[in-house]
């Protein structure tokens, strides 16, 4: 067990993947519950605010930094049950998403196999419900055990209590009340489902007509390395927080309205009967190609859903130019588009 230590002024930029923005006021790596628990009495007696920070793969800092305290969560371990049809692995939020991916997939396991490639660490995943390939976390997940700020007891959420949506959990909508501590996820012995996701159908059939939960695992890598959304020091698109916006959701009459004017709007019903809109499709229709730069940042050059940083940059320019593409979504669409990374240091009104 490491000592409970606060710093003070640590930057940031080199621990979020579009390397951008100021310092943290104070900063503490939490490697157990006890440094969490210290952390927040600390905040406490100071009445400063709480940040916590997982991977930085989905968060956009201000160029003035981050006031108050911010904590890291570098907690390590993963326990294991199996009862022989099913494998429940709690692992601590300072995991390696991707690591426990590779490990599942490595043993065969079925349940997170469409999620590879993610960046960042598990106790992030929860919050926004991470999903890709036709998959999202609130399929596997059983447990949460969290950290209730107020009490500064744990407590276990069950899948349904976390209330999972598209992007969206119970956490992200509560963001100062709880710590996500340890996630547990029901992995399965079984052959995996069919993908239902059309671009992976179609990749998958190019490979093998009974995938393997291993050629799943290959046909995302490679789907998200065409699209600059595996992190690689190569890459020049490597500095982004994977999509910059949400795919708004609109009213079934909303879609049609802009179908009547959109040829190939590309449509996804949800079952609550609002249809899903692509967030890229909408970009590019209203003039904002991939690879168009503005100074420091830009689109990414393979998907115009990513902001990229290309180094030297603030976060002020990646926000003015999200402001710029929002507003031409507006006014051609009139669609809003809403951020999917977290900003953190900035006014509420930032975005
Ligand atoms: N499209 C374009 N231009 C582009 C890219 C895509 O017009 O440059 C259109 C196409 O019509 C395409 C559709 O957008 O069929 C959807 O594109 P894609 O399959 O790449 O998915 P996405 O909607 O852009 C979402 C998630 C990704 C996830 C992928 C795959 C969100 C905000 N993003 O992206 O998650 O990997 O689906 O499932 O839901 C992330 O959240 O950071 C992330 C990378």
């Amino acid at each position: 067990m490491s000592a409970f230590c606060i710093t003070e002024n640590v930057a940031l930029a080199p621990r979020t993947t579009l390397e951008l923005g100021g310092n943290a006021e104070h900063f503490v790596e939490a490697t157990d519950d006890a440094h969490v628990v210290e952390a927040i009495r600390f905040a406490e007696a100071k009445r400063l605010p709480i940040t916590v920070l997982g991977g930085g793969s989905n968060v956009l800092v201000s160029d003035r930094g981050v006031r108050g305290v911010v904590v890291a969560m570098r907690s390590r371990g993963v326990s294991k049950k199996d009862d022989g049809h099913n494998v429940c692995f709690e692992l601590t939020a300072g995991e390696s998403w991707d690591d426990f991916v590779a490990n599942a997939v490595g043993e065969g396991l079925s349940g997170v196999e469409t999620l590879s490639g993610i960046p960042g660490l598990v106790g992030a995943t929860p919050i926004q419900n991470v999903g890709a390939y036709g998959s999202e976390i609130a399929d596997t997940l059983e447990r949460v055990t969290a950290l209730d700020r107020l009490t500064k007891s744990t407590v276990t959420f069950s899948r349904a209590e976390c209330e999972f949506r598209y992007r969206d959990s119970m956490f992200k909508r509560t963001p100062d009340r709880y710590v996500v501590l340890r996630v547990t996820f029901r992995l399965s012995r079984t052959k995996p489902g069919a993908p239902r996701y059309a671009e992976l159908q179609r990749a998958l059939a190019a490979r093998s007509a009974t995938p393997s939960v291993a050629d799943i695992r290959e046909t995302v890598l490679t789907l998200r390395r065409s699209k600059s959304m595996v992190i690689d020091a190569n890459d020049p698109n490597r500095r982004s927080a994977g999509s910059f916006f949400l795919n708004p959701i609109v009213s079934k009459q909303e879609a049609a309205r802009i179908a009547s004017t959109h040829d190939g709007l590309p449509q996804f019903e949800q079952e609550d009967g609002r249809v899903k809109l692509a967030a890229a499709w909408l970009i590019e229709k209203s003039g904002i190609t991939k690879g168009m730069r503005r100074g420091h940042v830009g689109v990414s050059t393979n998907h115009a859903l990513a902001l990229v940083h290309h180094g030297g940059g603030r976060a002020e320019e990646l926000l003015l130019f999200a402001r710029e593409i929002r507003a031409a979504v507006q006014s051609r669409f009139g669609v809003t588009l809403v951020p999917e990374p977290v900003l953190l240091g900035f006014d509420s009104s930032a975005l």
